[in-house]
C-alpha cells in the first residue's frame, strides 16, 4: 500500500491513535503535515511538517492549510483523528464541557474538512474521520461524546455526497476501546485496575482492546487507493461491539 506520492495531514498526531497513524504513513512513504496542541511533536522526522494549535480556531486551520499549501502545493489525504472525552451524567454535565467536546470533535473536524477540501487536486482525495463505537450506540455518562462522534459520521456522510463528484471520498473509522495512554491513565484512576480492566474487556466480543496499529491499519486503508470505490461508508475496529 505505498503512499510514495500522497501528502496526508494527521490531526492529534501527538498521541495513542494519532502517533500509530503517522507510522503507517511514514512506513509507506507519505509525506506528512501534522498537527497536535502540544509545542513539539518527539516522534516528527526532519521532513515532517507539525504546526501545532488548537482546531476549535478556524483562523489556526486557515493558517494550517496555507502552511500545508506553501510546503507541498496539495494535500491528498486528511485525517482527522483528533477529539476528547468529558464523562459525566447529563445532569452533572457543564455547558462549557458539553461545548468542548462537541467542538472539538465535531465542529473542528468541520472546520479542517471546509479549509482543506480546497487543497485536495483535481484528481480527488480522502478525508477518513476517527469517529468512535459511541458514534453509533449510546452508553451512560457519554452522552455528550456519542452526540459529537454520531455527528462525525452524518458530517463525513454529507460530506461524501457533496464532494463525489470530485472525486473526494469521505469515510470514518469507528473504533472500540484501545489501548492508547490515555485509555491506560482512565485504568489506573479505578481503586482496582486490572478488575476495571478484566470487565471492560468481557463487554468486547473478541475480549480484549484493540491496539492502535489496528486502528491504523483501517485509517491507511480508507485514506489510500485500495479503498477507491469507497465513500460515505463507517468501519468499526471494535472486536465486535457494535455487532449486537
Ligand atoms: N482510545 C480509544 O479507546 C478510542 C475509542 C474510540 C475512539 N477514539 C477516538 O480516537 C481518537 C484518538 O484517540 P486517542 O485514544 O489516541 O486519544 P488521545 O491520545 O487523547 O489523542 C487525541 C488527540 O487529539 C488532540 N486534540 C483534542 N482536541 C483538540 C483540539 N481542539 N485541537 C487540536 N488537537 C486536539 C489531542 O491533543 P493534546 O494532547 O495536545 O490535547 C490529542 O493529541 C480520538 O478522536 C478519540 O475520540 C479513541
Amino acid at each position: 500500500m505505498r503512499l510514495e506520492k500522497v501528502t496526508a495531514l494527521v490531526t492529534g498526531a501527538n498521541s495513542g491513535i494519532g502517533q500509530a497513524v503517522c507510522s503507517h504513513f511514514r512506513r509507506e512513504g507519505a509525506r506528512l503535515v501534522l498537527t497536535g496542541r502540544r509545542e513539539q511533536l518527539d516522534s516528527a522526522r526532519p521532513e515532517d511538517v507539525y504546526v501545532p494549535g488548537d482546531l476549535n480556531d478556524e483562523a489556526f486551520v486557515e493558517s494550517l492549510a496555507r502552511q500545508a499549501s506553501e510546503t507541498f502545493g496539495t494535500v491528498d489525504a486528511v485525517v482527522l483523528n483528533h477529539g476528547l472525552q468529558v464523562s459525566s451524567p447529563l445532569t452533572e454535565m457543564a455547558y462549557d464541557d458539553a461545548k468542548n467536546v462537541l467542538h472539538s470533535n465535531l465542529l473542528s473536524s468541520f472546520l479542517v474538512m471546509k479549509h482543506f477540501a480546497p487543497l485536495m487536486p483535481a484528481t480527488g482525495g480522502s478525508f477518513v474521520c476517527v469517529s468512535s463505537r459511541l458514534g453509533m450506540v449510546g452508553k451512560s455518562e457519554e452522552v455528550l461524546y456519542s452526540a459529537a462522534k454520531g455527528g462525525l459520521i452524518m458530517l463525513a456522510k454529507g460530506a461524501a455526497i457533496e464532494w463525489a463528484p470530485r472525486n473526494i471520498r469521505v469515510n470514518v473509522v469507528a473504533p472500540g476501546l484501545t489501548a492508547t495512554p490515555v485509555i491506560e491513565a482512565s485504568f489506573q484512576r479505578r481503586s482496582d485496575p486490572e478488575a476495571t480492566r478484566r470487565q471492560r474487556e468481557g463487554q468486547i466480543p473478541l475480549q480484549r482492546l484493540a491496539t492502535p496499529e489496528e486502528v491504523a491499519d483501517a485509517v491507511l486503508f480508507l485514506a489510500s487507493s485500495e479503498s477507491s470505490y469507497i465513500t460515505g461508508a463507517v468501519l468499526p475496529v471494535d472486536g465486535g461491539y457494535t455487532a449486537f
